[in-house]
């Protein structure tokens, strides 16, 4: 059976271009409920650790450091089939490849400042929930 979260960032273009709002509510309007939220400003290091699987690629410096340049919002949702239904409602990586009316379509402007990261398995939604919150800081 799928997993019931994934854990997503929106990323700190989304926030200074003022959707951190409109973000939230589409989330929340497609049926995830929050169970941890955070506004914070990570380090290069954290940046680096969270994005350590792509240290091979090219856009492994900018994008840590694009990710560390500002403020986001780290959240674990919670829904059935929380990765896959969640990858759908953000869309593609490059939002110039997303559909119509998803997130990353509606609030990206690269592939780099894509507005929103999702986890891309179970797995990994549980490492990357791990990496930011506490048993404490969940509900
Ligand atoms: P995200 O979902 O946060 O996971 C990895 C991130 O790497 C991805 O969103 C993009 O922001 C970024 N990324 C992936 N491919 C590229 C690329 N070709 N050029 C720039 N950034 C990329």
């Amino acid at each position: 059976m799928a997993g019931r979260i994934t854990l997503t960032m929106i990323k700190p273009h989304a926030i200074e271009n003022g959707n951190l709002g409109n973000i939230l509510a589409k989330i929340i309007e497609a049926g995830f409920r929050i169970s941890g939220m955070k506004l914070m400003r990570l380090s290069l290091k954290q940046a680096q650790e969270f994005y350590k699987i792509h240290e091979e690629h090219d856009f492994y410096k900018p994008l840590t450091e694009f990710m560390s340049n500002g403020p986001i919002v780290a959240a674990i949702l919670e829904k059935d089939d929380a990765v896959e239904d969640f990858r759908k409602l953000i869309g593609a990586t490059d939002p110039s490849k997303a559909d119509e009316g998803t997130i990353r379509r509606l609030f990206g402007q690269s592939t780099k400042e894509n507005a929103v990261h999702g986890s891309d398995s179970d797995e990994n939604a549980k490492i990357e929930a791990d990496f930011f919150f506490s048993l404490l800081e969940r509900y």
